[in-house]
């Protein structure tokens, strides 16, 4: 894709800016210019952004607020180009993304990049509560006008694969996920360098539509087992989870829409949904996702 960019200087306001994927994003965009706004309820939280950015070059502010608090957005928006829009699944999920979305609109934001659900969430409509509730989303930024981008990740590897290095560290047992599915696991840090591209970048060549974003191929718990095996001379093994293992699980969901959600994910990735993989980390990035081997090496370094 063409390194072109139109706005030198954008001014972006990062939503989740304190979270998993916005702590990767706000470094990256400080790296190539841009002045970082980062939209957070607690300054505090705001902190360690700033001590990890300090050694960069642009400026970077931090707009205390609430997707809640349309006043707050208000001001947040003041003299910002660009919008990068990314919050917590709750309950008022798309009311307080579409808030964001009309007070970028009413300040005259340029570019809005939104951090969507899984597709397999989305298509078809009626899959899960999470998946309706980023299509709602989606409808609302098309119907602004103002130029944007829908990145639709896969499951993160980061998140999903999160116990890998403990259980790896407790012993030689991977514990597999009812059905062991095969899992087109996303890198979170692939997810970022792909969101820097669709905020500065909007040159036309770039692939239409939602970016379905996943690694370059599909693992189950059997694969991982065998990398980490491979990589350790250990003699890893996946099993499935027990039934009371599984309920444990389920119930430190920390809401029972949570625990829903988790399970109505937990059923489309058992029915296979999440093996797809498609090539956009690579035509957008000009090279491959991070590989999955690196990530059992990282969890095993841990
Ligand atoms: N994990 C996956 O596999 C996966 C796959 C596809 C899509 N996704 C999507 O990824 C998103 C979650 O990303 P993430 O894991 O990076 O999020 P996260 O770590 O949970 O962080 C979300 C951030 O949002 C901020 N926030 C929460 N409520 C807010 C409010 N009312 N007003 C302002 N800010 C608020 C918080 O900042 P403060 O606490 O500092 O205010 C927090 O740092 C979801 O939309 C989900 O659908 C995830």
């Amino acid at each position: 894709m063409s390194a072109a960019n139109s706005n030198p200087a954008p001014r972006i306001l990062v939503t989740g800016a304190t979270g998993r994927l916005g702590r990767l994003l706000v470094p990256r965009l400080r790296e190539r210019g841009a002045v970082v706004r980062a939209f957070t309820r607690q300054v505090a939280n705001a902190a360690a952004l700033a001590d990890q950015s300090r050694h960069e070059r642009a400026p970077f502010e931090v707009a205390v607020g609430d997707l809640e608090d349309r006043a707050s957005l208000r001001r947040a928006f003041e003299g910002v180009s660009h919008l990068f829009l990314l919050s917590p699944i709750v309950p008022a999920l798309a009311a307080q993304q579409i808030a964001a979305i009309e007070a970028a609109a009413e300040a005259g934001v340029r570019r809005i990049v939104k951090l969507s659900g899984s597709h397999w969430t989305i298509e078809p409509p009626g899959r899960s509560l999470s998946g309706d509730a980023h299509a709602r989303i989606e409808a609302a930024l098309a119907a602004t006008g103002i130029a944007h981008r829908v990145l639709r990740p896969n499951a993160w590897t980061q998140v999903v694969l999160a116990r890998l290095a403990a259980e790896l560290a407790a012993g030689d047992v991977l514990h597999a996920p009812p059905g062991l599915p095969r899992v087109a696991y996303i890198d979170a840090r692939d997810i970022a360098d792909v969101a820097v591209e669709a905020l500065l970048d909007d040159a036309d060549d770039a692939p239409p539509g939602p970016w379905v974003l996943t690694g370059a191929r599909a693992v189950d718990h059997g694969e991982l087992a065998r990398i980490a095996a491979g990589l350790s001379a250990r003699p890893v093994v996946a099993e499935p989870l027990s039934p009371q293992e599984l309920a444990a699980r389920q119930a430190q969901a920390p809401s029972p829409y949570i625990a829903q959600v988790h399970a109505q994910f937990a059923a489309l990735i058992g029915a296979g949904e999440a093996a797809t993989v498609t090539d956009t980390v690579e035509r957008v990035l000009g090279r491959p996702p991070r590989r999955i081997e690196d990530f059992v090496a990282e969890s095993l370094a841990a």
